[in-house]
């Protein structure tokens, strides 16, 4: 059966703010919490947000070729790239990016003495500031949802990875299974935001959490605009019950 592409919401729209101003509202966002975005996601995901980065770091490891440069776009606070750094080889090197300043200073000051990527950058993922075919590998993990254009995210990540290069999107979705759906709805919607305010002191960005998640696509829509951006060989694989996926594609050669 073809799947739908189409979209009637192509990129995050939190509550009240249009589509010009959703990429300002949501670094101010994440720039109001970075200094309790871990804490707080360790805690509201029970740490599985920890062994989801990890599963998606280890599929890269295995995957990307002996010498490559990628890219972990969106990367906040840095755990998925410090899972790709202490996996990957010396000739494997990772940089990461992300348009909030005050993720990337907590990012920062994880660094310490474990492996690290070879460099944070500020950058805006609609627009990035690489040449056409730089990586051979990017990779987001819980980012791509908030993009204010995923069409045009994608087709950026196209452009950036030489052809044959792999995209990785680990992202939330709305669990298929009915039941495990209904209690998921009732954490999410009515205990996440309560238990986020407690322990950031913000009430918005946990309300924004699950509305950006049952606005946005299932993961066969995602695998459409995938295609839809020059990505072949699309895949994905649930987790938890398909609370989260991995989403896999090739840019086209
Ligand atoms: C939910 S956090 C995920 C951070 C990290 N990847 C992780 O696994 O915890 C989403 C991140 O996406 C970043 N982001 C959203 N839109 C962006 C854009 N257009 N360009 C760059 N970063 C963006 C935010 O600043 C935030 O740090």
């Amino acid at each position: 059966m073809p799947v739908s592409v189409h979209s009637p919401d192509p990129g995050t729209r939190p509550e009240g703010v249009d589509a010009v101003d959703a990429p300002r509202h949501v670094r101010d966002m994440f720039n109001a919490v970075a200094h309790r975005y871990d804490r707080a996601n360790h805690l509201l995901s029970l740490s599985t947000d920890m062994y989801w980065r990890r599963v998606t770091a280890r599929r890269i490891a295995r995957e990307l070729p002996p010498s490559a440069d990628l890219l972990d776009i969106c990367c906040g606070t840095g755990d998925l790239s410090f899972a790709l750094a202490s996996r990957l080889r010396p000739s494997q090197r990772v940089w990461s990016a992300d348009f909030s300043h005050a993720m990337l200073l907590e990012a920062g000051k994880k660094s310490g003495s474990r492996p690290a990527p070879r460099g944070w950058l500020e950058a805006d993922a609609l627009r990035l500031p690489f040449p056409a075919a730089r990586f051979d590998a990017v990779a987001t993990s819980y980012g791509f949802r908030n993009l204010g254009d995923y069409g045009a995210g994608l087709r950026e990540f196209a452009r950036i990875l030489r052809p044959g290069g792999r995209l990785y999107i680990l992202e939330f979705f709305r669990p298929a299974v009915p039941v495990f759906a209904g209690i998921y709805e009732w954490y999410f919607s009515r205990i996440l935001p309560r238990l986020g305010h407690w322990l950031t002191g913000r009430l918005a960005p946990y309300q924004y959490l699950p509305r950006s998640v049952a606005h946005f696509a299932t993961p066969a829509e995602l695998a459409g605009w995938m295609r839809a951006a020059g990505f072949e060989r699309v895949e994905w694989r649930r987790l938890t019950g398909g609370i989260c996926a991995l989403h896999t594609g090739i840019a086209r050669r």
